[in-house]
């Protein structure tokens, strides 16, 4: 089966940046992909050179079959992006400015009731008529949304959806996204917010000034935090004033009696810290071992970078 996305070795430079140092991704139909990384990183620089609207210096770029660059309305048809910025014409209607979308990709006479669809997935049907001028910041990323879905593409690009959306609203809007992942479309969705990354990714990239630091499914680069990074939270009925060594040398952060410990999963031993305490005086009264999530892997993985 051809992928959704080929990216192969991509150099973008701003000026003196060199933005995207070399980056290759495949993903394949039918993917929930994650591409992380933090500000700055190039995220958006990618997605816009796989929506056509930026120019790559050198490399080559495909959405499902088809070069952006020599093939690009084919490829831009394949292709929905839901860009990070809201700009908009705000004289239209939510529903002019979806109509003028679909006629913009051919669709204007058939997408009547996919767009009712959107709108009631995004929980826009009340706005329909609403001028866009008069919107909040989040419903106006909703139309995006809907903007960006208005020709039913292949593969769905997610530029932050939901910064600055409620909470409530994400995860209708994640639901949304999901069934329409469960129909087949292929989703890439960037956000900072990694618990979502976690939650909803088969396979995620993290990307770092311009290069591509991990690549691998969720389950795997999990597993990679969990043995690097663990705490564990020691709670101790009385106060020790000297921590034996192998506590000390680990301790993250002490606080009048809970110890928290940074712990690797392979090299160090529990029950020889519990031993240590013990041997010290301390009367331990609890412990708790928190795992690492994403969070921790990316930080990790990008302090290694740098
Ligand atoms: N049009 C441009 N002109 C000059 N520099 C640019 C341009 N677009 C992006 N950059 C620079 O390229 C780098 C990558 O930016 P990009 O927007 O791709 O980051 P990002 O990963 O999307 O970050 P964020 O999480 O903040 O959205 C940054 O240093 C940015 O300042
Ligand atoms: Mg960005």
């Amino acid at each position: 089966m051809l992928p959704a996305i080929e990216i192969e070795n991509v150099h973008k430079h701003f000026g003196s940046l060199h933005a995207l140092k070399g980056v290759s991704l495949t993903i394949e139909q039918g993917e929930f992909f994650g591409l992380l990384g933090p500000n700055g990183a190039g995220k958006s620089t990618l997605i816009n050179i796989l929506a056509g609207l930026t120019r790559m210096d050198s490399g080559a770029v495909t959405v499902m079959g088809h070069d952006v660059v020599k093939d690009y309305r084919q490829s831009r048809y394949s292709l929905g992006v839901v860009p990070q910025e809201l700009v908009f014409d705000p004289f239209f209607s939510v529903r002019e400015l979806l109509e003028i979308q679909a006629g913009y990709f051919g669709q204007r006479k058939t997408s009547g009731k996919w767009i009712d669809r959107l709108l009631e997935g995004l929980k826009l049907t009340d706005k329909a008529s609403s001028n866009m001028r008069s919107l909040s910041g989040g419903m106006k990323r909703r139309v995006l949304i809907a903007q960006a879905l208005v020709h039913k593409p292949q593969v769905v690009i997610l530029d932050e959806p939901t910064a600055g959306v409620d909470v409530e609203l994400r995860s209708s809007l994640w639901e949304f996204i999901q069934m329409l992942h469960q129909e087949g479309h292929t989703i890439v969705l960037t956000t900072h917010y990694l618990e979502e990354a976690e939650m909803l990714c088969d396979r995620i990239g993290i990307i770092n000034q311009g290069e591509m630091i991990a690549l691998d499914s969720k389950e795997a680069l999990l597993a990679k935090g969990v043995g690097q990074l663990r705490t564990l939270r020691i709670t101790l009925a009385n106060h020790i004033e000297a921590l034996p060594d192998l506590v000390k040398s680990k301790l993250q952060h002490a606080s009048a009696n809970v110890l928290e410990i940074r712990l690797d999963r392979h090299n160090d031993s529990i029950v020889a810290m519990m031993d240590a305490l013990r041997d010290a005086g301390g009367e331990v009264v609890d412990i708790a071992i928190e795992e690492s999530d994403l969070e921790d892997v990316f930080i990790e993985l990008t302090r290694q970078a740098t």
